[in-house]
């Protein structure tokens, strides 16, 4: 018989964007399964347990803990590094489920924002689902993404009118072609890379922890806040341990 799997979004970093649909899905689960991350990323699954606790009854769910497999965060080739580590992850979700929940049975894993930017969690359940080592039926419910916490936050919109908007990474935004970077959302960016791809006038609408009891919002142009950002980033991630920032970069017209 076939397993349930609810891929389930549910904000990025404020109980209360998780959404009335996200608590329907989550209202019928028989396990929730949690990636342990480590120590730098509790606060993310401390989180998740207080969105659990508040909607469900503390000690009124159950949660699989999963150790994440270790992954190598320089490799000489990121692709290959990547694909390999989803594997990993893939082959211990899939023991869990077939381990942790009875046939039939339905199975929930609360993700980030929203499950389809920036999260393997779907690729990963698409390739256990094929692999055919377990029946799988997906369900994915969409999450406010921390792009629109953003742009919230800042009270902007993501673009001029009739604008494209590109939303990438810190790895890639130096390969963004002309006239794809009028309008950039960047999310996974530990060195600030728009110090080094933007121009001075670009405007920038910077945040982090974003939701969050310790919210940073910073804006200007690159050249009025650029290297604010930079020192504010550095001094908040060794405060807290961790750190999640985003930002909109845009060209002046
Ligand atoms: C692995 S991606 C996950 C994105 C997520 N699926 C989403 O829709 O927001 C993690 C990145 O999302 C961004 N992010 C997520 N939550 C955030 C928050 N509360 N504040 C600032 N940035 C956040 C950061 O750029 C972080 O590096």
């Amino acid at each position: 018989m076939t397993r349930t799997l609810r891929i389930i979004g549910i904000g990025a970093g404020d109980p209360r964007q998780v959404t009335l649909q996200a608590l329907d899905a989550m209202a019928g689960v028989d396990a929730f399964f949690v990636l342990d991350k480590g120590a730098e990323k509790d606060s993310l699954v401390a989180v998740r347990r207080q969105i659990c606790d508040e909607h469900l009854g503390v000690g009124a769910y159950r949660v699989v803990e999963i150790a994440d497999p270790p992954r190598d965060r320089q490799p000489v080739d990121y692709d290959a590094e990547v694909l390999r580590w989803h594997d990993a992850r893939a082959q211990r979700i899939s023991a869990a489920l077939r381990t942790e929940l009875p046939e039939g049975g339905v199975g929930a894993i609360l993700v980030w924002g929203d499950p389809a930017l920036y999260d393997s969690t779907l690729r990963i359940a698409e390739a256990i689902a094929a692999g055919g080592e377990v029946a799988l039926a997906l369900q994915v419910i969409p999450g406010v993404t921390s792009a629109s916490a953003l742009t919230a936050a800042h009270g902007i919109s993501a673009n001029r009118i009739g604008e494209p908007i590109t939303i990438t990474t810190g790895r890639r935004l130096a390969d963004t072609p002309p006239g794809a970077d009028t309008n950039q959302i960047v999310m996974l960016d530990a060195d600030c890379t728009f110090r080094r791809t933007a121009d001075p006038d670009d405007h920038i609408w910077w945040g982090a922890y974003l939701g969050m009891d310790h919210e940073i919002l910073i804006a200007g142009t690159v050249a009025q806040v650029g290297e604010q950002i930079a020192e504010r980033r550095a001094r908040a991630r060794a405060e807290h341990g961790w750190i999640m920032d985003i930002y909109l970069l845009r060209k002046r017209r």
